[in-house]
């Protein structure tokens, strides 16, 4: 009985972690500059920041958001950097109404 409970536990375990993979495994649509973006926006947090906010971004909101994660969280991205991270993001990221 014992073990039982045990196999149960393993396995629900097994399925939270599961579910853990799945979040982080979001990957940005696949154009020139995915992977430079990928390695400077998700260091701190899911991509799926970015998923998720595309319908209410534009350029300007994507400048000042990158320009935010530098100032505020101290994101490492070099000054020259941000204008290629803004295009990328601003080129598949955007709301298109
Ligand atoms: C140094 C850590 C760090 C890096 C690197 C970073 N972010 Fe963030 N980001 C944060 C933190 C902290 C928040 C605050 C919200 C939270 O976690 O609840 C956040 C929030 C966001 C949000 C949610 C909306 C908002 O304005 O709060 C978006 C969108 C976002 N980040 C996009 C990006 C993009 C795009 C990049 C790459 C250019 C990036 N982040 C890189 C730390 C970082």
């Amino acid at each position: 009985m014992k073990h039982l409970r045990l196999a149960r536990l393993f396995l629900a375990l097994c399925s939270i972690s599961a579910t853990a993979a799945d979040e982080t495994s979001i990957v940005l649509i696949d154009a020139p500059d995915r992977d430079f973006t990928t390695a400077h926006c998700a260091i701190c947090h899911s991509l799926d920041y970015i998923t998720m906010n595309a319908p209410v971004m534009d350029r300007a909101r994507w400048r000042a958001t990158v320009q935010k994660m530098i100032d505020r969280f101290g994101a490492p991205i070099e000054a020259k950097d941000v204008d290629r991270l803004v295009a990328y993001l601003s080129q598949h990221y955007v709301n298109r109404e």
